[in-house]
């Protein structure tokens, strides 16, 4: 264990957490790539290594009570600070049901995912998140959270109507503004971000900009280290309504 900066990405397999792992280690963290499915992280965690990126993978299901601890475990058996979580994992479902159709069960697997992992996964990393000074905490959070725009029909989140997922990311943004009072004491930022509209499988590759975008986007914000940006919302193009 030495004084290398060290980021937890979860979700870190593919999509936006691939290409922020990338680029965290390209800037000299220590990554470590938080992974539900060993066999995809392990083919992930491969092509960085390739480019002799320092990478490392945690077993986590961050819907998962048990994997959460177990991976908070491993981690803090291996490193002695957490400077970067970012909590990425997520899923969205049921984007053509109405809200009135939608199964519970399916709402309440896209919270388990959405909102009480990165809660679960945030509360037991704390410790080493508080033992770094200016630690950050990002939240992937998403535009369809934002009540204001939903609620704008002049808006093209107005347009649309995610009832489980948006009002996942919704419940996550208040967990944002939660944790930001909880941890200013400890110089800890917590910022939820929206990444843009970005071509991953969640949204079947249809998105209009690249993950590599996404990565420069969350990594500018972890590591402005100013802890009057925390417990708000930023895309793309600067601050966010609730
Ligand atoms: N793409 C966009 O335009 C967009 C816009 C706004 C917000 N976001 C948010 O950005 C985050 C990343 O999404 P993405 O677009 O990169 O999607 P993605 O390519 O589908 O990647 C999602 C990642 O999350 C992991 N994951 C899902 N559920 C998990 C769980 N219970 N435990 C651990 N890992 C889990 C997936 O693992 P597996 O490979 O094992 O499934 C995968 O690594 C999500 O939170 C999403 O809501 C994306």
């Amino acid at each position: 264990m030495g004084n290398q900066k060290t980021a937890f990405i979860t979700g870190a397999n593919k999509g936006i957490g691939f290409a922020t792992a990338k680029l965290l280690a390209e800037k000299g963290f220590q990554v470590w790539m938080g992974v539900r499915d060993m066999k995809k992280g392990r083919e992930a965690q491969d092509v960085l290594k390739a480019q002799d990126l320092d990478v490392h993978l945690v077993q986590i299901d961050v819907s998962n009570d048990e994997s959460v601890a177990l991976a908070a475990q491993y981690l803090k058996q291996n490193i002695n600070k957490l400077d970067i979580l970012i909590n990425n994992a997520g899923f969205a479902a049921d984007l053509l049901v109405v809200p009135s159709e939608e199964p519970i069960s399916s709402i309440i697997k896209q919270y388990e995912a959405n909102t009480f992992g990165p809660v679960r996964v945030t509360q037991h990393l704390l410790p080493l998140l508080k033992s770094t000074p200016n630690a950050s905490i990002i939240m992937m959070s998403s535009i369809v959270g934002s009540l204001e725009l939903s609620g704008d029909e002049s808006t093209v989140y107005g347009q649309v109507n995610f009832a489980g997922y948006s009002s996942s990311k919704t419940a996550l943004n208040a967990f944002v503004v939660a944790f930001a009072k909880e941890l200013k004491p400890f110089g800890i930022n917590v910022i939820a971000i929206e990444p843009g509209h970005i071509k991953t499988d969640l949204n079947n590759n249809t998105g209009t900009a690249t993950p590599e975008s996404a990565a420069e986007l969350i990594a500018k914000y972890a590591l402005l280290q100013d802890i009057s940006i925390s417990g708000k919302f930023f895309g793309p193009n600067g601050a966010l309504p609730w």
